[in-house]
């Protein structure tokens, strides 16, 4: 079966298009110098405000017949192949495939609350071509909405992107006890925490310092810490020129983060034994 990464945390800016795209893409470049027979990563946008969208395919114009909102429109037979229609290739790599978003997306909640079955619209035809691909990187809306239900009901694996600030931590509670409800309450037994990733860190602030210290100490948080990306500069201008930051500057210290990341979760995913 293959794995579906979900980076969720219902603050914004803490990262989580920046992880999601450049891990797919890291994921990408890991599987094809392994050799591996099939490198294909899908990467899908839930963000009606498509950033991931826009940095990987050059444009967020996309609506009604070619995004993820035809998808949560579609009948239930026809969702598959719909989904298959809307999924294009990326500017970044022929092997990263992304499924856009659309500003269309917002109406699509509201008009599917209350339907029968509506959590399951993305997790259902995911699941049809899932063998397509080595794995499946998802991007989530910086909030608890259907959509982010939906996108969790799609994952087997969740990263929850966090800056080391106090009140950013206090989120990071409630982004964890939320994918235990998932887990426990919709009866999703597959979907585990794979990690923490402390985002934006600035080793020469004391503050971050201190609450990088007390979530390692932690007894529960501390072995949930997956990575740490230091604040870059070059991850703004790799955005500004809709690049991934691995083409942007492999030696940016962001990039070197990123690289152990996905080679991490590249043993955890592909690895016989699993971790
Ligand atoms: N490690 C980093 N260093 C510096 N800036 C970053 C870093 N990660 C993200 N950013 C910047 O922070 C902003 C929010 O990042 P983004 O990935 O879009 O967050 P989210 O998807 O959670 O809203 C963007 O402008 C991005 O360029
Ligand atoms: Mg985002």
């Amino acid at each position: 079966m293959s794995r579906t990464l979900v980076l969720t945390n219902h603050k914004g800016g803490v990262g989580k298009s920046t992880s999601a795209t450049n891990i797919a893409f890291g994921l990408v470049q890991v599987l094809r110098s392994a050799g591996a027979p099939n490198p294909r990563v899908l990467l899908v946008d839930t963000d009606s405000q498509g950033h991931a969208t826009l940095v990987t395919t050059g444009s967020k114009d996309y609506g009604t017949h070619d995004s993820l909102y035809s998808v949560l429109m579609a009948d239930r037979k026809d969702a598959p192949r719909v989904l298959t229609e809307c999924i294009r290739p990326s500017n970044w790599d022929n092997d990263l495939h992304v499924l856009p978003a659309s500003a269309l997306l917002e109406s699509a909640e509201r008009e599917l609350i209350g339907v029968a079955g509506a959590p399951y619209r993305l997790a259902d035809p995911l699941s049809k071509i899932a063998h397509q691909y080595a794995a499946i990187v998802v991007d989530t809306r910086p909030s608890f909405s259907l959509m982010t239900e939906m996108a969790l009901l799609a994952a087997t694996d969740a990263i929850i992107p966090v800056e080391p600030r106090y009140l950013e931590t206090i989120g990071l509670m409630s982004a964890l006890q939320k994918i235990n409800a998932i887990r426990e309450g919709w009866r999703h037994p597959n979907l585990r925490v794979s990690g923490i990733l402390v985002t934006k860190m600035d080793r020469r602030v004391r503050g971050h310092n201190q609450l990088l210290e007390e979530l390692q100490a932690h007894s529960i948080l501390g072995r949930l810490i997956c990575g740490v990306i230091p604040a870059n500069e070059a991850v703004t201008y790799s955005h500004h020129r809709n690049q991934s930051l691995f083409m942007y500057d492999p030696r940016a210290a962001a990039s070197k983060a990123y690289a152990q990341l996905v080679g991490r979760l590249a043993r955890q995913f592909f690895s016989k034994r699993g971790e």
